[in-house]
């Protein structure tokens, strides 16, 4: 039985927004990152990267480069024990494996992949030794674009073929849902490569430590522990990952980063190794977000219900697997949105192409779409002669209704909600604020998954013990983004334990010494480390409030574990109690353990490929946003004026640190819809820096005004929905149709920048 405590209809500490925790450090500067560990005798390691792509590798010369005196290691791909990392196939048709060198070997695919790694007594050492290994190439015939690559006759990237995995889904019949529609719609959205410009770039630290090779990175997944084994050859239990707190990850650091160069490195050296990707290093060779081709046929009836929708969406992966197959199922199961869309027939490809790859990004496919999905509603509408948001209410899905997987929504969508509120909190919008000005108003709705696809049979543990002096030992494998993942998990153990904050230790992030929980990326780590954390406190309650019970002589389902004390009654009548302590010695002497352990298991489900029929996400969460924007017809310019995001996140936790989120997460939309691009000549990226690859900051973009919708439905701990992933997924297609409500033309391309918009401008009307 689980005690449901008085504690959980109330909430005291959830829903409240205390500064604790990580909160403090941050502010003072005092928070030591990846970068920060320094160790004593410690190597600088250095990867060396390819300058061209693809080519076949003729020679390495390292006898230079390690003739320089301070120079400890050269090593090359045949210094590898295991050459190889494979990507674990997601179940989608005709899916490749394809493995990736950790160094390459005997031919280069992308500009800047590994081909050697260097550990020096200094940085400027390991630099300059960088420098002097000579790598030999012959040109081989590259492909940078994914729709080329899709020719019979494009070269191929790797010998089994240019197309990663070939997604299908389908309901109903769209031929005939077609033909029946009044009006059929059609678009073409193209999006880009984009940055995850995490302000602190990749890095960590590695030694050894009772034979054990240890690494203290900036990761999203301690879990690699395995990937790390496996390319060096060790048993599980002789890698241990530790993940510091982090400036950002963003799925940037879903994937290995500098874990197994610094594993290499310190396992030939025998020294402690730090490795920091300074920040053209990082925005030449980290994946990037999938740049998509979208084309959508929409048919529709006269009043705006939607009939049959044909989505076909291409993503450019770069050079090697990386997660595209998922990112690209992810674009395939959400691509028609929060709205009811009973004959569907969606294809997504993932393909391969000598362009660095791509993985997971913030949205994950999910967010793309938005951008193809919310335009042709409003292509719709236009048509059709109706308000924007009419066409859309004639369309939202509702609890019970069907999304093309055929799986079914079973909590509240609440994004009319979402819409209302964004909507009015806009108010009147303004005038243009000179003759060559115009303002448009746009919104997008938008419905993003939180938690992993269901096949993969998610779990999370979590451990805490009450110590005799009642304050409360937290640990669980989650890694700290700087999103308050730690924190928020604070808050639900003192809201159901009764221990303050301050009383609270939680150490997370540690394959060796914590209970797993699995990596915080898909939206998913309150929903699982939440709930194992949530569950493990309730059944340690469970375990001791019979303890209590008896020293009060009461029953132990009159009790509240409240302010560090365990009492009988209910508001004004409560009595003076226990305290945590005096109920810890007491549990003590009955051989009662206070400490506990829970493993949290996420709904698990099947899904079939050859007819894209199943389970696909365990729920999602929804938002709309909404923009007023100015474009300056002369410039091309687009101002934002005002800026409102709603999502329904289920119960927020702690309200600041959610209003974070989404303002975070629109920022960073707001990027991509109006700035970020990463250019690719040839597969040379010509933006490594921030002086060309622009990112928003505060004097560019308004604040980002916040509506929480609070629906209590989540299958989060408490009703909480997942928060990091869906604020950032509306924002280029809010844009969009906000610079079209101004200048008439529509954008389908990304980003909107000041050139694309005069070129809108100078087209002929049509
Ligand atoms: Mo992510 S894009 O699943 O960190």
């Amino acid at each position: 039985m689980t005690l449901e405590t008085e504690a959980v209809e109330r909430f005291r500490v959830v829903g409240g927004s205390p500064a604790h925790h990580d909160f403090v450090d941050k502010v003072k500067g005092s928070l030591l990152y990846a970068a920060d560990w320094k160790l004593p005798g410690m190597l600088h390691g250095k990867v060396v990267r390819s300058a061209v792509a693809p080519g076949r590798m003729v020679s390495v010369d390292i006898q230079e480069a390690r003739a320089i005196p301070g120079v400890v290691a050269v090593l090359t791909a045949q210094d590898v024990p295991s050459n190889r990392v494979v990507e674990h196939a997601s179940g989608g048709l005709g899916e490749l494996t394809v493995e990736m060198p950790v160094l390459a070997h005997d031919r280069v695919r992308y500009v800047g992949e590994p081909v050697a790694v260097v550990a020096a007594v200094s940085a400027e050492i390991a630099e300059q030794a960088a420098e002097l290994v000579a790598v030999d190439y012959a040109d081989l015939p590259g492909v940078f674009d994914a729709e080329q690559a899709l020719r019979e006759d494009a070269p191929r990237v790797h010998e089994d073929g240019n197309v990663l995995v070939n997604w299908r889904l389908s309901s109903g019949d769209v031929e005939a849902g077609l033909a029946e529609a009044d009006v059929v719609v059609e678009g073409e959205y193209r999006s880009q490569h984009v940055e995850h410009a995490y302000l602190e770039p990749e890095a960590g630290v590695g030694w050894i430590e009772n034979g054990v090779l240890t690494l203290r990175v900036s990761t999203q997944v301690i879990e690699h522990v395995t990937d790390i084994a496996a390319i060096l050859e060790l048993p599980e239990n002789k890698v241990r990952v530790i993940a510091s707190y982090m400036g950002g990850g963003f799925g940037g650091k879903e994937d290995m980063t500098v874990e197994p160069y610094l594993a290499l490195l310190v396992w030939h050296t025998k020294r402690p190794v730090r490795m920091i990707w300074d920040r053209q290093e990082s925005m030449l060779a980290s994946t990037k977000r999938h740049p998509f081709v979208m084309r959508y046929r929409t048919g529709v009836r006269r009043d705006g219900t939607i009939l049959a929708q044909h989505v076909d969406i291409i993503g450019d992966a770069g050079a090697y697997p990386c997660l595209s197959a998922r990112v690209l199922f992810a674009g395939a199961a959400l691509s028609c949105g929060p709205y009811r869309t009973p004959n569907a027939s969606i294809r997504s490809r993932a393909v391969f192409t000598n362009n660095v790859p791509t993985s997971a990004f913030r949205g994950f496919g999910a967010m793309q779409v938005v951008f193809g999905y919310e335009s042709q509603m409003d292509r719709i509408a236009e048509r059709l002669g109706l308000p924007a948001d009419e066409v859309r209410r004639r369309n939202f899905l509702a609890r019970g209704d069907f999304i093309p997987t055929g799986e079914s929504l079973e909590t509240a969508v609440a994004v009319p909600e979402t819409l209302d509120r964004a909507l009015s909190r806009l108010g009147e919008r303004g005038e243009p604020s000179g003759p060559t000005k115009r303002v448009g108003r746009g919104f997008a709705c938008g419905m993003q998954p939180y938690g992993r696809t269901i096949w993969f049979y998610d779990r999370a543990s979590a451990w805490l013990s009450l110590l005799g002096d009642g304050t409360l030992l937290i640990r669980t494998g989650v890694t700290d983004l700087g999103a308050g993942q730690a924190a928020s998990l604070c808050q639900i153990a003192s809201e159901i334990l009764g221990v303050a904050l301050d009383d609270i230790s939680i150490y997370i992030g540690d394959t060796a010494l914590n209970p797993p929980a699995g990596g915080t990326f898909a939206t998913r780590q309150l929903y699982m480390s939440g709930n194992a954390l949530l569950t493990a406190a309730r059944e340690l309650v469970d375990r001791i409030a019979p303890v209590a019970a008896e020293l009060l002589d009461c029953p132990a389902d009159a009790l509240v574990f409240q302010d560090g004390l365990v009492r009988v009654g209910k508001g004004e009548r409560l009595g003076t109690g226990l305290s945590l302590a005096e109920l810890v010695k007491e549990c003590g002497d009955r051989g009662v353990s206070t400490a506990h352990l829970s493993t949290w298991r996420a709904e698990a489900g099947t899904f079939d490929p050859s007819t894209g029929k199943g389970g696909s996400f365990p729920d999602y969460t929804y938002g709309t946003h909404a923009a007023d924007v100015e474009v300056d017809v002369e410039t091309g310019e687009v101002v934002v004026l005002r800026y409102v995001a709603s999502h329904d996140v289920g119960r927020a936790i702690n309200p600041v640190r959610v209003e974070g989120q989404i303002q975070g997460g629109a920022m960073q939309g707001l990027g991509y819809a109006l700035l970020e691009d990463i250019v690719l000549e040839e597969g040379n990226n010509v933006s490594t820096l921030f002086a060309n690859y622009l990112i928003p900051n505060a004097l560019d973009m308004p604040d980002i005004e916040v509506e929480i919708v609070e629906s209590g439905e989540g299958k989060g701990p408490l009703g909480a929905r997942g928060i990091g992933e869906p604020p950032i997924a509306p924002c280029a297609a809010a844009i969009a149709n906000a610079i079209t409500d101004a200048i008439g033309r529509r954008p389908s391309r990304l980003p909107m920048t000041p050139e694309r918009v005069l070129e809108l401008l100078a087209e002929e009307d049509q």
